[in-house]
């Protein structure tokens, strides 16, 4: 019996099986092991009679203690953040309610709420309320939205609306940024055609002569607010002073780094981000709200359907903007129930208490990365991401990378903790980031045990 009218029934129970393993779940997310590991057992083969809702649900969710804990505590790779409970529920919400947030006719509901978290969103980041917005699935598409309407801008520059048109005639497109720059902004720059290969890369105060060759001709610049090895900001106040001076569009990425705002302590770092013409951030990383999210502003509210408008007979044309013809896509998941919801759930204060906490927790770490003899700290900690590696004596360099490297690996497999390498200042490092809102003390001195014990054992067996 495979058709699911047939089996109505089972809807209930179907969602009391995903709450009863919710409880466990989540009852249990502070001290998972990261990677559980566990079997999976999917199947390999499409099949031809189905088994019924809460059967399939049954066998999904005895795969899913496989998942890796990443909205736990203890994941500190990339850039990861949970999920808070009043998001998750609004997210749960939402699959419920199903809204398409493509139009005011298809979802008032959806439609509302975005143009409240918009706001709410401006607010929290003190960027003015003027300014519009959108959601998007995360920041590489947030990159895309605003880098979209950096493009509409520079080609009008030169006569061109691009977006009707297409680029021929036109120049290549000069994209200057710092080495801050991240993949994500270039994946969105091949994406809207410009090339990741158009960036001329150069140090932020290098970036004048840059522009100065251009001879005033119109260009994007790229500002980085919070880069990914060590939390770094470029100086995004001048970098607004040259885009001024020079008639550039600046384009700031602050992923994770535009909650800078939120902490006295560190709003500085972000200063004059509030005068670039586009600005992004995710919500899946320090606003911990479910995967995927991401918001993109603009200064020129009107560029976004200017750039990303559409139109066919059967479609509405409303008078209130509608979403679906402001982002990349047409029919759209309503993110904003999540937004809205944490946000009125913890407010400002939340927010501001749980960004210092991490701050604290990132300089915790650093500290005690520093008292450590065979822990090195390579960059100042400045945010959320503490950049160190392991060094004990008797290794050279090209030793410590190798062995840092397989213990970056050891670590991983050890799923305790979970934490990245990179390559910071030409040595392998590990980059712990601190965006989930259940991470404590504990957490992040498990992570300096981890690293010191397995590195201990990966030392001796290569000595
Ligand atoms: C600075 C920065 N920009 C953009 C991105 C891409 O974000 P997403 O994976 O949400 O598309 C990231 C992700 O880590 C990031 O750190």
């Amino acid at each position: 019996m495979a058709d699911p009218l047939k089996r109505r029934d089972e809807e209930m129970a179907a969602l009391e099986e995903v709450f009863r393993y919710a409880e466990r779940y989540l009852g249990a997310l502070a001290e998972s092991p990261v990677l559980p590991g566990g079997a999976t057992h999917l199947g390999t083969s499409l099949p031809e009679g189905g088994n019924g809702a809460v059967a399939a649900l049954t066998e999904l969710i005895a795969s899913a203690g496989a998942a890796t804990r990443s909205s736990g505590p203890r994941f500190f790779h990339f850039v990861t953040g949970g999920t808070t409970p009043a998001a998750l529920g609004a997210d749960w919400l939402t699959s419920l309610l199903d809204q398409n947030s493509f139009s005011w006719v298809s979802s008032p509901l959806g439609s509302e709420l975005e143009d409240v978290a918009i706001r709410w969103l401006l607010e929290l980041f003190d960027l003015p309320e003027s300014w519009g917005g959108v959601l998007t699935t995360g920041a590489t598409m947030a990159n895309f939205v605003g880098l979209g309407a950096g493009r509409r801008w520079w080609a009008q520059e030169h006569g061109v609306d691009v977006d009707e048109q297409g680029f021929a005639g036109l120049p290549a497109v000069p994209v200057l940024s710092t080495p801050y720059i991240h993949a994500s902004a270039l994946k969105a720059l091949t994406m809207l055609g410009i090339g990741r290969g158009s960036v001329q890369i150069a140090e932020a105060d290098e970036l004048a002569r840059n522009l100065e060759a251009l001879g005033g001709a119109p260009a994007i610049m790229i500002g980085n607010a919070g880069e990914v090895n060590a939390g770094y900001f470029d100086p995004i106040s001048p970098l607004a002073d040259l885009a001024e001076e020079h008639g550039a569009w600046l384009h700031v990425d602050g992923a994770f780094g535009l909650f800078a705002r939120l902490a006295p302590e560190t709003f500085e770092l972000s200063a004059g981000v509030e005068r670039a013409r586009s600005v992004i951030a995710d919500g899946h990383k320090w606003l911990n709200v479910p995967y995927d999210c991401g918001f993109a502003f603009v200064r020129d509210r009107s560029a976004l359907p200017k750039t990303f408008g559409l139109a066919a007979a059967y479609l509405p044309d409303d008078e209130r903007p509608n979403y679906g013809y402001s982002s990349p896509e047409a029919s759209r998941r309503a993110r904003a129930l999540a937004v809205w919801a944490t946000l009125r759930a913890y407010g400002r204060a939340g927010y501001r208490e749980m960004v210092e906490r991490h701050l604290a927790l990132a300089q915790r770490l650093g500290r005690r990365v520093e008292a450590e003899a065979q822990l090195e700290l390579l960059a100042p900690v400045g945010l959320n991401i503490v950049c160190f590696r392991f060094r004990p004596p008797g290794f050279d360099e090209p030793a410590l990378d190798l062995l840092n490297s397989a213990l970056g690996e050891d670590v991983l497999a050890d799923g305790r903790v979970f934490v990245g390498t990179t390559r910071y200042d030409n040595k392998v490092a590990f980059r712990p980031a601190i965006v989930n809102w259940r991470t404590t003390e504990r957490d992040v001195d498990l992570l300096v045990d981890v690293v010191l014990e397995l590195g201990a054992r990966r030392a001796a067996a290569v000595d």
